[in-house]
């Protein structure tokens, strides 16, 4: 996967991608990140990139032609790529949308400043909007940096336990259960013995129950889009979650 960042600030971006497992996919030629300086395409000696808005109005605007011109250098190199605006107006970013986005192969992530970018921009050379939440950041490269991450991390390869990424948190539909580990306790808090059992098929069962007791507690809406199969009902009943489940039923 190869990630262009286009962005007035890239200071911002350059070093949490310097960091951990992203900066580990990048050593493993996993991931190629390439962040252009949009003041660099700008055409006028004070290589401006923003401008007062048509018809007035609060705050400036990003002028069309120094994006255009990054966009279309970027371009050159991979007309097949993903042009993505980071935007509050934009698609809303999920754990779904993530993993649609590792399946391309060249992302092009244009971070909006200001009160926008002129629409020109958006109309013309970009794909899709995406937003990360509905609140307004003051420009797009933290959102950036989320996409990065949540994508770069379901790309074959880069997560250490093969199977880490499938086992997550909204993969499932369902959160994650709790974790432990050393010390058995814990400010006189003990491990759940079922976890230091070895039994394996048991450690599964208690997992799956405290995900769907978790998902229950903290995020009820999930679980209306989720069927479970007769063995799971089962599973559930024998870990007491069936009352609240009756719920949803
Ligand atoms: N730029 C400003 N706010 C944003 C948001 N919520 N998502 C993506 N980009 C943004």
């Amino acid at each position: 996967m190869k990630f262009d960042v286009l962005t007035i600030f890239p200071d911002l971006l350059k070093s949490p991608l310097q960091e951990g497992i992203i900066r580990r996919a990048v050593r493993d030629e996993k991931i190629e990140i390439e962040i252009h300086n949009i003041r660099d395409f700008a055409l006028d000696k004070h290589a401006m990139t923003d401008d007062r808005p048509f018809g007035g109005g609060e705050g400036m605007v990003m002028k069309p032609e120094p994006i255009a011109a990054a966009l279309r250098h970027v371009h050159t190199l991979a007309p097949d790529a993903h042009v993505i605006l980071l935007s509050p107006q934009g698609r809303l970013f999920s754990q779904e949308v993530a993993g649609e986005l590792a399946q391309l192969d060249h992302l092009v992530l244009l971070c909006g400043r200001y009160e926008g970018v002129d629409e020109r921009i958006r109309a013309g050379f970009v794909d899709e909007e995406i937003s990360i939440g509905n609140y307004v950041l003051t420009g797009g490269e933290l959102a950036a940096l989320i996409l990065i991450d949540a994508i770069t991390r379901l790309i074959p390869g880069v997560l250490g336990c093969a199977d880490s990424a499938e086992n997550d948190t909204f993969s499932q539909g369902l959160l994650k259960h709790p974790q432990f580990t050393r010390p058995r306790v814990f400010d006189s808090v003990k491990v759940p013995d079922v976890l230091l059992s070895g039994d394996h098929k048991a450690i599964f069962e208690w997992r799956f129950a405290a995900s769907v007791r978790q998902t229950l507690q903290k995020r009820p809406e999930l679980l209306e889009h989720v069927n479970f199969n007769k063995s799971e009902i089962k599973i559930l009943k024998k870990y007491g979650v069936d009352k609240e489940l009756l719920m949803h039923s």
